[in-house]
């Protein structure tokens, strides 16, 4: 590692210093987003409809970048807004989304995040979440637990599918699509006590960590929705698969994650509902 880190230092030892520097990241992004916030002069559809970007996501990405080229320059990126920058195969890959909740955002909906991961190895070990809005600053790196604003976090106890509150997502090209999400909103919908829909895939993954939620399910999501949570959801005692309950893949586009206890019942759920409700086609005047 060309930084000025020492290599004789522990894994663990570099953790917390990653650490360090994925916090100071995001605590300086969350101060941009909060000058933004209320004072947006250009919200921009990137592509899908409903698939936005202002520039609160630029800035606060540009932060980022800054600190992480400043304390690590020799490590790779892959950030939302500014896509690949180094090489993809490294070593170190730090994946970035530097407004997660951009919707809620533009409209002054105060569920929002910044979500910054650090891939060592192609595995997920280091991840921070910082909702500015609350104050709430989720970090985790593998073996060294995880802590919403430095206190120790643990998943629920939640035990049965009946008594759970889920969350999910529904990703920009629902409208493109049957495998849309929406048969299995509507069938755990009356499996549970509910399942909300937040906007912000980071802060579902860091609720379902501290206990707030017991589950989150949600397909077309990207590495950079998830990369930290991921981390957080591991260390505070969850299980993170793909729907069927394998391995998961940080680029496959869908994620199961839970307290662990509901797990397969979730999982097994899920599978029996895909594509079962067609997307209603929009038509002119509707
Ligand atoms: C979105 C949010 C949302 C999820 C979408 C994501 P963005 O990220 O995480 O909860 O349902 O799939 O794309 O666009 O606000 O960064
Ligand atoms: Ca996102
Ligand atoms: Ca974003």
């Amino acid at each position: 590692m060309k930084t000025k880190l020492g290599m004789s230092r522990s894994t663990a030892e570099h953790l917390q210093i990653f650490l360090e520097i994925a916090t100071e990241a995001a605590l300086a992004a969350g101060a941009v987003l909060q000058v933004y916030w209320g004072n947006l002069d250009a919200i921009t559809e990137k592509g899908r409809p409903g698939d936005l970007v202002t520039e609160a996501d630029k800035a606060s990405e540009a932060v980022v970048l800054d600190i992480l080229r400043r304390h690590l320059p020799s490590h790779s990126v892959l950030a939302e807004e500014s896509g690949q920058i180094g090489e993809k195969e490294s070593e170190y890959l730090w994946v970035i989304d530097p407004l997660d909740g951009t919707t809620n955002y533009a409209h002054q909906y105060p569920f929002f995040a910044v979500s910054i991961g650090l891939m060592i190895a192609g595995v997920p070990q280091v991840g921070v979440i910082f909702d500015p809005f609350h104050n709430e600053l989720f970090r985790a790196a593998i073996g060294l637990g995880a802590t919403l604003n430095r206190r120790p976090i643990r998943v629920s106890q939640t035990a049965e599918l009946g008594k759970s509150l889920l969350v999910t997502g529904f990703a920009y090209d629902r409208r493109e699509t049957d495998d849309n999400n929406y048969a299995e909103f509507c069938h755990l919908t009356h499996l549970t006590q509910g399942v909300r829909r937040s906007g912000s895939a980071a802060l579902d993954l860091a609720h379902v960590a501290c206990g707030r939620l017991d589950g989150y399910w949600e397909r077309g999501i990207a590495p950079w929705d998830i990369a930290a949570g991921v981390v957080l959801l591991a260390e505070a005692g969850g299980k993170v698969t793909a729907y069927d309950g394998s391995p998961l893949s940080i680029e496959s586009g869908r994620i199961l994650a839970t307290n662990g206890l509901i797990h397969a019942s979730l999982s097994e759920e899920l599978l029996s509902r895909r594509g079962v409700f067609p997307t209603p086609r929009l038509t002119e005047g509707n």
